[in-house]
């Protein structure tokens, strides 16, 4: 597959991911109903509900079995964005090129449009079409992944604990900012890639070596998620770039530019290594893989 072909893939998945958000997402006129729909819709990647679906297709399951699945990872994905913009996290007032959920909302409404998002998650995941207890497993998934050993455990080191680097060694920083970066970032695509297999049935082999994929693509996500929060065209990115501001302890901070470009090139070597076992079935994988180290927003 070309390149083209891979930009044409990933926008019509992402047109049949907004399709399915908007037919999930709540469509009374509360204010909580409302800061979902704007907070979903107003834009993002779709990377991780592509990842579901892709690792389903993998094992021959189509796409439209694994699309409440597919949505509720990202609103997960987009809860813990809401959540992250806030002022007590990364007081941002911009994200994928709109005002923030809270600048638009207020604070206590983007909290609980974050509660709303999550918990809605679990419900969305149980609409899959696949056996009982393949869903189950879906869910315990997404609740490990997300919750005070996954997703939380990154957003709270990175959050709680700014501004100390300059107290510490360089190994035990380095340690630090791997924990954050596959706790924060990495969990959640890990946690697409095992729900989708998980959904269409996969062997515990395959569903390892997905793990170790996500793990690697998920580390080079957030090296260049760094990256770009310093040198993108912040109107491109649609979102200002906070992590000096805010202290942050990150690849750029640690490593500076040339390197962590490398260190990202080097994981994507590791995930496409992982996958070698799945042979040509793979290939967008690999572009994927590509891709996350050559984007631009
Ligand atoms: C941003 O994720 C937050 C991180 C985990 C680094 P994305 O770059 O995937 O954001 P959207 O979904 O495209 O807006
Ligand atoms: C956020 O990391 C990760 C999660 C939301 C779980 P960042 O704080 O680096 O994400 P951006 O740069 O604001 O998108
Ligand atoms: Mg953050
Ligand atoms: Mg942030
Ligand atoms: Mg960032």
């Amino acid at each position: 597959m070309e390149r083209l072909n891979l930009k044409k893939y990933l926008s019509k998945k992402a047109k049949e991911i907004n399709t399915a958000l908007k037919q999930f997402l709540p469509k009374d006129n509360s204010i909580i109903s409302q800061s979902m729909r704007y907070s979903v819709l107003i834009g993002g990647k779709r990377l991780r509900p592509i990842f579901v679906i892709l690792a389903a297709e993998l094992f021959g399951t189509k796409s439209k079995n694994v699309m409440p699945a597919a949505c509720a990872l990202e609103y997960v994905h987009t809860y813990s964005l809401v959540h992250d913009d806030l002022p007590a996290m990364d007081n941002d007032d911009l994200r994928r090129g709109m005002p923030t959920n809270h600048k638009k909302f207020g604070e206590a409404t983007a909290i609980m449009c974050g509660d709303a998002l999550l918990t809605e998650a679990f419900n969305l995941v149980t609409k899959s079409k696949s056996k009982a207890e393949y869903i189950v497993q879906a869910v315990q998934v997404l609740s490990t992944y997300s919750g005070f050993s996954g997703m939380i455990a990154g957003q709270a080191e990175d959050t709680l604990e700014t501004g100390v680097w300059s107290q510490q060694s360089k190994a035990f920083l380095d340690k630090r900012l791997k924990f954050i970066q596959i706790k924060k970032t990495a969990a959640l695509i890990i946690a697409s890639l095992k729900i989708g297999a998980v959904l269409a049935g996969a062997d515990k082999k395959s569903i390892k070596a997905l793990e170790v994929y996500g793990l690697n693509t998920g580390i080079a996500f957030q090296i260049v998620d760094d990256i770009l929060d310093v040198y993108a065209d912040k109107k491109l990115l649609g979102k200002k770039g906070s992590d000096i501001d805010n202290d942050k302890l990150t690849v750029l901070l640690l490593y500076g530019k040339d390197l962590a470009q490398k260190k990202a090139q080097q994981h994507v070597a590791k995930a496409k290594k992982a996958i070698s076992i799945f042979g040509q079935e793979a290939e967008i994988f690999h572009l994927l893989a590509d891709y996350i180290i050559n984007r631009s927003y």
